[in-house]
């Protein structure tokens, strides 16, 4: 499996400059086609609504990206009872067929990479890299599920003939209809890969993306039924959570639910799920509070340039943002100096700029978490750099905040536990190894950790220890970010997932299918 999702990519097409101007003249094109009304998408058909909401670019708020039908319940219980209509036809496809629709949309993402990107940049805010990157595990995603589908022929065997003329088989059937909520801060990614997800194993679904992210899922829905995922099958609700989240996962004739986002959402789908009469599978990615550990073998550079990245990069909108650094005392002053130094390097960029690193914040409410946050860190701690909302970039308006490195805030205060999804990192000193290790698993979550040491003895100790998912060491480009679909299955212990089974890895397909054993004598 070859990915399409690594760093420059780009270069496999052409030079660097090719990229570059590629994907400018992408974005000319997508700005000047923004503004427009998008409709809801059931059983094929777009539906209008009087009632819309608008999103605007996240870097330049006076930039409308455009305006997007509010659905209700009522659009709920329409596109549930249109993917209802569908799932039985669906189911029937052959798995080959369903596998070679997938396929071909990888094929059309392909061919449009750079206009997606620069929706990505427009509605989301990310740079070029990481837009491209977002696009390209979207790509992989499909790919790889396809591949998946096709290496367990369907998930279908034979287990044998126990007693003569008794034949016997063991089946992975869909469930029915899928509920698919989405995040906005992998909103290609994701939201493909776990539409594809729920898709490709026969079950049909209702999507409702992040509501500052409606355009792209668009695009995906689009690209999706021109590769031949028939009309209702797939419908798209854009609106908010209560209007359109709340209603369609709690369904009743929704069957299973697959969500990325905050934990508080999660586990209130999980916990209503649980209470209901026929129970069914809830796949959701949670939240992390990402530590790295630094000790006194470590290779300081590294350490710095991973935290840096990995702490700021889409300005800490990721659930894998490293966001606690747990440094061996001997080695704290010069890491920590180091850092302050870099992040203050950082330019203030617009998303689309190619010096841009730290991306604006998704929404207003975001921006307030960041300035409470700081201001909390000030008062318990110190902020050595950052802690400011820079609000323009080149005259034009935007969420821009600083990245943030702080000191002295106690491990155990909520500053230093709590997800809040900005670039806001803080920085521990500890006596060693042991005490990293433990205080990195001393949290409710456990998605990604880092280590930076080169010390076999310390790696061995510190990978059979670590409580969490996903566990990287020495990671210089991006610390606890970027996992790669099939190399790095990506998901979360404890409290950052419901399931164990992990995003573009080998196990994660079989969670949307339920098991049948099928004997048939004579
Ligand atoms: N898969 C992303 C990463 O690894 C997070 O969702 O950064």
């Amino acid at each position: 499996f070859e990915n399409e999702q690594t760093a420059f990519t780009h270069r496999r097409e052409g030079t660097l400059d090719e990229f570059h101007d590629r994907y400018e003249s992408a974005v000319e094109r997508v700005r000047d086609d923004l503004g427009e009304s998008h409709p809801l998408v059931i059983d094929g058909a777009a539906v209008e609504r009087d009632e819309r909401f608008s999103v605007e670019s996240p870097g330049e708020t006076d930039l409308l990206v455009g305006e997007f039908a509010s659905g209700d319940e009522g659009d709920v219980d329409r596109a549930v009872a249109a993917a209802t209509d569908a799932f039985d036809e669906w189911r029937h496809t052959h798995w080959r067929d369903r596998a070679a629709i997938f396929r071909e949309a990888a094929e059309r993402a392909r061919d449009r990479r750079y206009e997606l990107a620069a929706v990505l940049t427009l509605e989301a805010g990310k740079n070029r890299f990481e837009a491209v990157a977002d696009v390209d595990e979207g790509i992989d995603f499909l790919r790889f599920y396809a591949r998946e589908l096709e290496r367990n022929e369907g998930y279908r065997l034979d287990t044998g003939e126990p007693t003569p003329g008794q034949r016997c088989r063991n089946v992975l059937e869909p469930y029915g209809v899928f509920g698919v909520v989405g995040p906005f801060n992998f909103p290609f990614a994701i939201f493909v890969g776990m539409t594809t997800g729920a898709l490709i194993t026969g079950n049909t679904v209702v999507a409702k993306p992040a509501s500052a992210t409606p355009l792209i899922a668009h695009e995906a829905v689009s690209i999706l039924s021109d590769a031949g995922v028939p009309d209702g099958a797939l419908n798209l609700v854009t609106g908010g959570g209560r209007t359109v989240g709340e209603p369609l996962v709690g369904h009743e004739d929704v069957s299973g639910v697959a969500f990325t986002g905050s934990r508080a959402v999660g586990r209130e789908i999980e916990r209503s799920f649980v209470e209901r009469e026929k129970p069914g599978p809830v796949i959701a990615e949670l939240g992390g509070k990402n530590p790295v550990t630094v000790t006194a073998e470590a290779d300081l550079e590294k350490a710095v340039e991973g935290v840096r990245y990995g702490a700021f990069g889409f300005g800490g909108q990721k659930c894998s943002a490293t966001s606690r650094v747990y440094v061996h005392e001997d080695v704290a002053d010069a890491f920590t100096e180091r850092l302050v130094e870099t992040t203050e390097e950082i330019p203030d960029r617009a998303p689309d700029d190619p010096g841009a690193v730290v991306a604006p914040l998704v929404d207003d409410d975001a921006v307030e978490r960041y300035r409470e946050v700081c201001e909390t860190a000030r008062e318990v701690g110190r902020v050595l750099t950052g802690g400011e909302v820079v609000g323009a970039v080149d005259g034009a308006a935007g969420r821009y905040v600083r990245p943030t490195v702080a000191v002295d805030v106690p491990h155990d205060h909520d500053v230093a536990r709590e997800e809040h999804f900005v670039p806001f990192v803080t920085i521990h000193p500890v006596g060693g190894l042991d005490e990293g290790i433990r205080k990195s698993n001393d949290s409710e979550y456990g998605l990604c950790a880092g280590l930076f040491s080169e010390d076999d003895a310390e790696i061995e100790t510190w990978l059979d220890r670590i409580e969490s998912g996903m566990c990287y060491v020495n990671r210089s480009q991006s610390a606890t970010t970027g996992a790669l679909v099939q190399a790095q299955p990506f998901g979360g212990w404890k409290a950052s997932g419901t399931t164990s089974k992990f995003a573009g890895g080998y196990w994660y397909l079989p969670q949307f299918m339920r098991e049948q054993t099928r004997t048939v004598v004579g």
